[in-house]
């Protein structure tokens, strides 16, 4: 399973991309304005210094809704670093643009995604990643880890290549879910991936290993 970190900060996308075990970067909108990155230039800007940190995938995403739009805004997008994924939301004209991007070998990414049928057409239409959003799922009591796993399994049965990137992770437990769901990727917030680390018992052995270690040199 790929690890993704959600986020535009650059700060955090350089810690998690330390631990070694970074395979890419998802942002959104709302993410960009959390770091008060505003406005397209530096937006495009933004997503440059990304790509020159992380060898991997970026899902930049487009704002338009209209497939002209969609289709204008995801080239010039594509065409800032060859690791941008386009990520384009999950409408009618999404679905339209996610084909003809995947006919110039353009890399998408279909967001707001939350059911089977979705994913469904996502993967017919050829998108590279589908991001089902299992934390706001799971936040109007729907089960998203559910989710995931209905998907992973008519992915295998129907032998599509699309990707599932379990997205809006809210916790550690979340991503060992999406691992036994069968998830090719998990993109998260930093606070997550780290807390996988945490165990009280890690914590107390080497306390003691470097304790008595310590004693014979004394
Ligand atoms: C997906 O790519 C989105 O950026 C993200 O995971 C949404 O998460 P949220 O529900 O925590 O906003």
């Amino acid at each position: 399973m790929k690890f993704f970190i959600d986020t535009a900060n650059l700060n955090q996308i350089k810690e998690a991309n330390d631990l070694g075990i970074l395979d890419g970067v998802t942002t959104n909108p709302s993410l960009m304005a959390k770091e008060g990155i505003t406005g397209a230039e530096n937006i495009i800007k933004h997503y440059v210094d990304i790509c020159n940190l992380v060898d991997g995938d970026v899902s930049a995403e487009v704002i338009s809704t209209d497939f002209a739009g969609i289709v204008r805004e995801g080239e010039m997008l594509a065409a800032l670093h060859k690791n941008i994924v386009v990520k384009v939301p999950m409408i009618k004209e999404g679905i339209k643009a996610i084909k003809y991007f995947s006919s110039k070998g353009i890399k998408t990414n279909c967001t707001l995604l939350f059911s089977a049928g979705q994913a469904i057409l996502a993967a017919k239409a050829g998108a590279t990643y589908i991001s089902p959003f299992l934390g706001r799922l799971d936040d109007i009591s729907y089960d998203g880890i559910q989710l995931i796993e209905q998907i992973v399994h008519i992915y295998n049965i129907q032998g599509y290549d699309t990707q599932v990137l379990a997205a809006s992770i809210r916790n550690p437990v979340h991503i060992v879910k999406c691992a036994e769901a069968g998830a090719d990727v998990i993109t998260s917030p930093l606070d997550s991936i780290l807390a996988l680390l945490k165990h009280p018992l890690t914590d107390i052995g080497l306390e003691k290993f470097l304790a008595d270690y310590n004693k014979g040199n004394k």
